[in-house]
């Protein structure tokens, strides 16, 4: 079962960053990460090709309120995103346990310094410890390297290959793995 979310009052702060809902005041640093390209792709979706492109999308983020915006404390420049997605059917998850999908984007300007990893890990432990979910998911299409050292950094355990239809129009093989919140006897 998809477990409720809803980010609007929720604050995560880590050693760099700062996890909180959208605002229509983030749309300039969202088009510039979002419009390069090789980003998106890497997640199944095109470089936005105008900052209307980004303002449609923002607004989703607002309106659905599952997304949050990653900030960085020491410039309050939004940098990526963190969504907690509600989960493909068929996983053979038992229907009774609750959880999510977490899905993440990161300005390419910050690869490579373990922000994504911290993110992660900040949101695995709220979700756990303050919302209770029993599992988080996590994938990454099967070439996409980087994504899956930020899923082993934090702990995930391979679950199965699954086909995922991208908006790009293709067909990709996706590694999912899952998380169990230990805090739970199963
Ligand atoms: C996946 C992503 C979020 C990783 O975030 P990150 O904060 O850079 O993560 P890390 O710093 O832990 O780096 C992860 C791996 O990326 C690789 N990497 C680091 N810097 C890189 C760079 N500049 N260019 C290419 N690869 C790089 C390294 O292999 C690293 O693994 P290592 O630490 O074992 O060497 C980021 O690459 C991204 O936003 N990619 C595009 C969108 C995407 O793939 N989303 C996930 C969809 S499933």
């Amino acid at each position: 079962m998809n477990a409720p979310v809803d980010v609007t009052n929720i604050r995560i702060e880590t050693d760099r960053l700062i996890l909180r809902p959208w605002r229509q005041e983030d749309l300039d640093d969202f088009y510039e990460y979002a419009r390069v390209d090789g980003v998106g792709q890497m997640a199944g979706w095109h470089p936005h090709e105008s900052i209307e492109k980004s303002q449609a999308i923002l607004d989703g983020f607002i309106r659905d309120k599952k997304t949050f915006a990653l900030e960085l404390k020491d410039s309050g420049k939004v940098i990526g995103s963190l969504g907690l997605e509600a989960k493909d059917e068929g996983l053979d998850i038992p229907e009774e346990l609750q959880g999510r999908e977490i899905g993440y984007v990161l300005s390419k300007d910050y690869w490579g310094r373990g922000l994504m990893p911290e993110a992660v890990k900040a949101v695995i432990d709220y979700c756990f410890s303050v919302l209770g979910f029993d599992y988080l998911l996590c994938g990454h299409y099967d070439w996409n390297r980087q994504s899956r050292r930020v899923i082993e950094k934090c702990g995930f355990r391979f679950l199965k290959k699954v086909a995922h239809e991208t908006r790009l129009g293709t067909t990709e093989q996706v590694r999912l793995y899952i998380l169990y919140n230990p805090e739970k006897a199963r």
